[in-house]
């Protein structure tokens, strides 16, 4: 039984009723999806968690039951007793999975009326986000939205299980915490006992979890909420999920190859399957054809470098940047000689956005070179260029000539841009990569020092170890990032578990001894006592979610999320409060409009 009210006993979930059940006597409780009227009959589609069932009413079967039927509008909850039979010829829908059979409804009961709703209950209505976001209640109705939840629910259910299997143990860690340096800004919480001081909400367990290998947990994992406050993307939400996880006494390969199986059982559900083993690219790799970090393999157009070919060139833009530590790079888009001067000139744009100084173009139309830049170089030059591009007649090259991270991030973009203006990116495709060896350090010109790429509890390689007295630039990370055609799916490190190293990591980034001690001294202490190796990976569950239910929004996969402005339109938080509670948390405000 599925639950009782008031002498209804309800039976079956409207989805999973079948032909089989042709016969039986059934209770139904869901909501009025549709109601038509024909001719002294009523037909009303019933729609629960499970799907619709077509009920009819008809005044010889039950008169009572009939004139309730007739005050039925859309949204309301009823309970409906009634026979299954199989519907008449003409009557069956194909579509629907029940649509061989109809309820002969007997007994009515409604259980709550609705008003008319602010938009249709149906998956191809598009009521505009601000208007689904404030009654997302209703927007999950839908059976587009349901579906997701069921297969966020079902994922995190398989990671569970899968995690069980392995022995690791789920520990939650504290919302109410320190801040966590992951590269964003901390959503704070003032505290009321301690008046000045404040909590960060973390964002992400990192310490906590290496703090649980120095307990000998060996094996933790968390379906862990992280806060971020940063600008947020159609893949970034300022509250979000990890799957979090970290081990003892391993080696990054055994990270890889526990992700690899975690994702292939995860994967499974939408029947994509991994390959045998993810392949692996260096980070330098990945910048170097691709010119992104998180390159997306489900198409070529890879970066080539011309700087050789053209240093000594009279386009002195190319030359004099050669000189000068630069690097000239391109792509060559196939039949690109296609497009016209103003798609050019918004290619050129897009790389603009993106800090390029401009983008040089070189097409071969009809055999011939069209290009501005063309009349500067010798005809040898050219020839060279188009071999190295691997250009042939109807293609376009497509150049930036700048710092290699500007050439780099310019045209790795634009190589994305491309692929989805000229459609080649196979949908049904699923390219994984491993991208190793990032750097240790960035340097931050804003703050004018190095500051860790991944966070600042992560290892260096062992063979740099070295550099950390000379040249920082040189050190390579024990990092990695997994990525799906373009997207981080997460991220990890194998993690400094020595003491020594770790306060030296952070006297390189510049911090103070206090410094060090306010914000790090439980982790400092926590090393003293017997630290295993460890090292982990959190990954990106909203974004696994986005990629298997095939939605570009990450909001799609949250029931209650934010918009791009960090706001929710159903509670309308974040909002003012009152004076007396920011009284109680000393807290005065400075006039702000
Ligand atoms: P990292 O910062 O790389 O690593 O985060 C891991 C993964 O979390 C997802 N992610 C996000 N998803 C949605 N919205 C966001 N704002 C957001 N930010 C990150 C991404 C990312 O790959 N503590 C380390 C992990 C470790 O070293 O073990 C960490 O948090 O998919
Ligand atoms: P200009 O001489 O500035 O009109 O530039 C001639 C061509 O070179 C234009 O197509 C510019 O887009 C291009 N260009 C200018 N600067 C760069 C650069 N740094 N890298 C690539 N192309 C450039």
């Amino acid at each position: 039984m599925l639950g009782k009210l008031d002498g209804f006993n309800r039976t079956h979930h409207c989805g999973e009723l079948k032909v089989s059940d042709i016969n039986k006597d059934v209770t139904i409780m869901g909501w009025v999806q549709r109601r038509r009227d024909h001719g002294g009959v009523i037909f009303i589609d019933v729609r629960d968690r499970s799907g619709f069932i077509q009920v009819v009413f008809n005044p010889h079967i039950g008169q009572e039951a009939f004139n309730k039927a007739d005050q039925l509008r859309s949204e309301y909850v009823i309970a409906v007793e009634g026979s299954i039979r199989k519907r008449p010829k003409g009557n069956i829908n194909q579509e629907l999975p029940t649509g061989k059979i109809e309820v002969e409804g007997k007994q009515l009961k409604i259980l709550d009326k609705a008003n008319t709703t602010p938009f249709l209950i149906e998956d191809d209505v598009n009521p505009g986000e601000n208007l689904r976001l404030k009654y997302r209640y209703l927007d999950l109705r839908r059976p587009m939205m349901l579906e997701i939840m069921k297969l966020r629910h079902r994922v995190v259910k398989i990671t569970r299980d899968f995690m069980d299997d392995n022995e690791f143990l789920e520990v939650e860690t504290p919302l109410l915490t320190k801040s966590t340096p992951e590269g964003a800004r901390d959503y704070l919480v003032p505290s009321r006992i301690n008046a000045g001081h404040f909590y960060a909400l973390p964002q992400s367990p990192q310490l906590f979890k290496q703090l649980l290998m120095v307990s000998g947990m060996e094996r933790y994992f968390q379906i862990a909420k992280c806060f971020r406050d940063e600008d947020l993307r159609a893949n970034r939400q300022p509250e979000f999920t990890q799957i979090d996880i970290e081990m003892s006494f391993i080696t990054r390969e055994d990270i890889f190859e526990l992700t690899e199986n975690l994702l292939r059982d995860i994967f499974a559900t939408q029947n994509i399957e991994l390959p045998k083993k993810i392949p692996v690219m260096t980070y330098q790799q990945a910048i170097d054809q691709y010119g992104l970090d998180k390159p997306d393999l489900r198409f070529g157009m890879k970066l080539k470098n011309i700087s050789d070919v053209v240093k000594d060139s009279q386009f002195k833009i190319f030359s004099n940047v050669v000189q000068n530590d630069g690097q000239v790079k391109g792509i060559t888009v196939q039949d690109g000689a296609k497009f016209s001067r103003s798609e050019i000139d918004d290619l050129e744009e897009y790389a603009k956005l993106y800090e390029a100084k401009g983008l040089a173009w070189v097409m071969i139309k009809d055999d011939k070179i069209k290009s501005p830049i063309a009349k500067f170089f010798t005809e040898e030059t050219i020839n060279k260029i188009i071999e190295r591009m691997g250009a042939k007649n109807g293609d376009l090259m497509l150049f930036v000539a700048d710092q290699s991270d500007i050439v780099a991030t310019s045209l790795g973009k634009l190589r994305v841009k491309l692929a989805e203006k000229l459609d080649l990116i196979d949908e049904n495709e699923y390219e994984f990569t491993w991208i190793i060896d990032f750097p240790l350090f960035e340097y931050k010109k804003e703050e004018g020092r190095y500051m860790a790429k991944h966070h600042p509890f992560t290892a260096p390689l062992l063979d740099d170890v070295g550099e950390l007295d000379n040249d920082l630039d040189k050190i390579k990370a024990n990092s990695y990032d997994i990525v799906l055609n373009g997207e981080e799916l997460g991220g990890g490190s194998i993690r400094i578990s020595n003491k020594e190293l770790q306060h030296k990591i952070f006297d390189v980034m510049n911090f103070t001894e206090e410094e060090i001690e306010n914000k790090f001294g439980f982790l400092m202490d926590a090393l003293q006592y017997g630290t295993p190796p460890h090292g982990g990976i959190a990954l990106g569950l909203d974004r696994i979610i986005m990629i298997l239910a095939n939605t570009d929004s990450i909001r799609n996969v949250i029931a209650f999320p934010k918009t791009q402005k960090a706001t929710s339109p159903l509670t309308n938080a974040p909002s003012k409060v009152d004076k007396k509670q920011l009284d109680d948390l000393h807290i005065n405000l400075v006039d702000i409009d």
